[in-house]
């Protein structure tokens, strides 16, 4: 590890090191600066070299108080959150996403989380750019702001975007096959792609921690779906150094900046103590395997088949999610195809009488 701090500028290009304060791997698994994210990237980042961003900006909600509306103890939570004034965040989140959308290489991603106070400022700062949406995620999350007269705030945004030019990493099997059922039934795929997350923040009784950590479980989802092992992942707002311990741990690169030199210090020295790739082991494993008939051409004695078992489940009550599940299991198709054929039977009239017939494309 080397570190270049209390000189100038020009005394440290003079000497060949870094030009601001930055703890850099000489293996080359992460380069962290203690300085403003916007000067940083200028200085430190080249066009298009990053492959995902995940950063989560001060809130522009007096952050040093954060803690009256999160009715918490304070005693653990490590000083130094620099926040940006609400009269500054709009152009603030214009600079830091102008180089955001600089230093991402074609097709790659960037998530942001936000609260809800600004994020009217970044939506806009992200649309001025070539940057494209692909999803708006909620992330549902405990402790709640605590509040009497009003619903209790309980989420975050994430705003998913890609940088176009390039198809973009996302590993729809990374945690979970498709053929992998929940308790009730459902495909565990389907239930974890949903654009809603319910993740708990760490509770880390007499621990020291940033304000507002965010967690392992959340950066650990964000990582395996968008990025893969030996990625340059980047946080611009490093606080608790939360996104660069995940990607390490994940094996991937880690880059990032944070301007507060207590935060920084703090987490410096823990960064040290981390293992590239530890939290690969921890990891399910997915079960990758298709439907065996998974791609195979239906021919019409197949689909005869299938209009006749469909008849019979639905003579039997079954409910229809239920009964699209048996059909792929019975068929060794998966739920898209099996759905598909489904709907031209019904439309040429195959499932229902006449009277019938269309009643039932809604469960498509
Ligand atoms: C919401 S916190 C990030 C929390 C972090 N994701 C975590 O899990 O701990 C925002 C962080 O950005 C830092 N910060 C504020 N302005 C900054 C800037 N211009 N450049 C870099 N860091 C900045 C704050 O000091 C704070 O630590």
């Amino acid at each position: 590890m080397c570190r270049s701090k209390g000189r100038t500028r020009t005394e440290r290009e003079a000497k060949g090191e870094p030009s601001s304060p930055g703890v850099i791997d000489p293996g080359g698994m992460f380069r962290f600066y203690n300085m403003d994210c916007i000067e940083g990237c200028k200085e430190h980042v080249g066009d298009g070299s990053v492959d995902l961003i995940v950063t989560d900006p001060p809130y522009g909600i007096e952050g040093h108080t954060l803690h009256k509306h999160y009715n918490r103890n304070e005693e653990f939570v490590i000083d130094g959150y620099i926040e940006v004034p609400a009269e500054q965040y709009a152009e603030f989140s214009r600079a830091w996403i102008a180089e955001a959308e600089r230093i991402l290489r074609p097709g790659a991603a960037m998530y942001v989380v936000s609260g809800y106070t600004h994020l009217t400022d970044i939506l806009i700062a992200l649309r001025a750019t070539s940057l494209q949406e692909v999803n708006h995620l909620v992330w549902k999350y405990n402790f709640g702001v605590y509040t009497t007269r009003k619903y209790i705030s309980s989420h975050y945004h994430i705003l998913y975007y890609t940088k176009p030019g390039k198809k973009s990493v996302f590993n729809t099997f990374s945690r979970f096959g498709p053929k992998e059922k929940t308790p009730t039934g459902g495909s565990q795929n389907y239930l974890d792609r949903e654009d809603v997350w319910s993740i708990n923040r760490e509770y880390k009784p007499g621990q020291r921690k940033n304000k507002n950590e965010l967690p392992t479980q959340l950066l650990t989802k964000i990582l395996q779906y968008s990025s893969n092992e030996g990625d340059l992942v980047c946080d611009l707002f490093l606080g608790s150094f939360s996104t660069a311990k995940v990607a390490l741990g994940l094996n991937r690169r880690a880059l990032g900046f944070e301007k507060s030199k207590t935060a920084f210090d703090h987490q410096i020295a823990e960064i040290a103590s981390i293992r590239v790739g530890a939290l690969l082991t921890d990891l399910r494993v997915p079960d990758r395997s298709r439907a065996k008939n998974q791609g195979r051409p239906w021919t019409d004695s197949d689909k005869i088949a299938l209009a006749a078992r469909y008849k019979h489940l639905s003579s039997q009550s079954l409910k229809k999610k239920a009964i699209v599940e048996t059909l792929c299991d019975e068929f060794g198709r998966g739920r898209f195809a099996v759905a598909k054929v489904l709907k031209e039977l019904d439309e040429a009239g195959e499932l229902w009488s006449g009277k019938q017939k269309g009643a039932q494309l809604e469960m498509y």
